[in-house]
């Protein structure tokens, strides 16, 4: 990660086109910008910008083996409309075999420590691998989704990782998003109609009510308010999940 790589990505990101900044960024930086997708309506977003412009950014997902029925419908109908590559990274299969023999298939409604190891084998370990050799990783956070969102920058640096990370819509409303999939005619989770907000694996995500925190329903039965799965670390207080396993 070099200083030069910072200044770039800053210059960018002040156009306030979004197809704009993509495509500057991934000429800036050839064949080493990839983006994440969990197929929620935020990543919709970016991807429709990314397949419908044709600009070369790899759109990658993190296949828990845990999803909604619903993400993978999205997922299909998705690049069956743009004909393009979504790749998938996969939990290890030894280490997900080992762990789920000692502790069973549902072991993180059990503690807070199983419950990160299993994010960290299903979606933190497979991320390390598809962020290797890269220099930008864009994601859909936005800072609406939960309070300790909202003091994050667009632009963070992700040392573990060697990375730097692109938040684009950081600061759009959910009526922004919603209003650009439905002129674009874009595919979105159909969870989103029910009471989904942020989704994630299908056994730790249920509908929020109305007023509620947007990650309410992201493992509701833990009770800190700082949630995380360990892909977006970005506080001095959180540790890495590593370090807990
Ligand atoms: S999480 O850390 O709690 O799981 P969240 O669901 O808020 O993340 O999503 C924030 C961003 O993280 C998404 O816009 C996407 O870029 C990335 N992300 C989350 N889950 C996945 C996944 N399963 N595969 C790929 N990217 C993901
Ligand atoms: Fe495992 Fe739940 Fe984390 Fe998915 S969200 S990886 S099922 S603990």
């Amino acid at each position: 990660m070099q200083s030069t790589d910072l200044d770039q990505l800053s210059h960018f990101s002040t156009t306030n086109d979004l197809a704009t900044q993509l495509r500057l960024i991934s000429n800036a930086f050839p064949g080493q910008v990839v983006f994440s997708s969990s197929f929620s309506w935020e990543d919709q977003v970016i991807s429709h910008v990314i397949f419908s412009n044709d600009i070369d950014i790899e759109v990658f997902t993190l296949d828990t083996g845990r999803l909604f029925s619903e993400t993978y419908s999205t997922w299909s109908r998705t690049i069956e409309k743009y004909n393009k590559k979504v790749i998938a990274y996969y939990p290890q299969a030894d280490r997900l075999q080992t762990f789920v023999a000692a502790k069973g298939p549902n072991s993180f409604y059990e503690s807070v420590d199983n419950r990160k190891q299993c994010c960290f084998i299903r979606k933190v370990e497979p991320l390390q691998r598809a962020l290797q050799g890269k220099r930008i990783w864009i994601t859909g956070i936005r800072a609406e989704h939960s309070p300790n969102r909202h003091d994050m920058h667009q632009i963070e640096k992700d040392e573990a990782n060697n990375v730097l990370k692109f938040h684009p819509l950081l600061n759009w409303t959910t009526d922004q998003v919603t209003t650009f999939i439905s002129e674009n005619n874009i595919p979105y989770n159909p969870l989103h109609d029910k009471g989904f907000i942020s989704i994630g694996c299908a056994p730790c995500t249920r509908a929020v009510k109305p007023g509620e925190d947007f990650r309410a329903g992201r493992w509701w039965w833990e009770e800190s308010t700082r949630k995380e799965c360990g892909l977006h670390i970005h506080t001095e207080n959180e540790q890495p999940i590593e370090k807990v396993l």
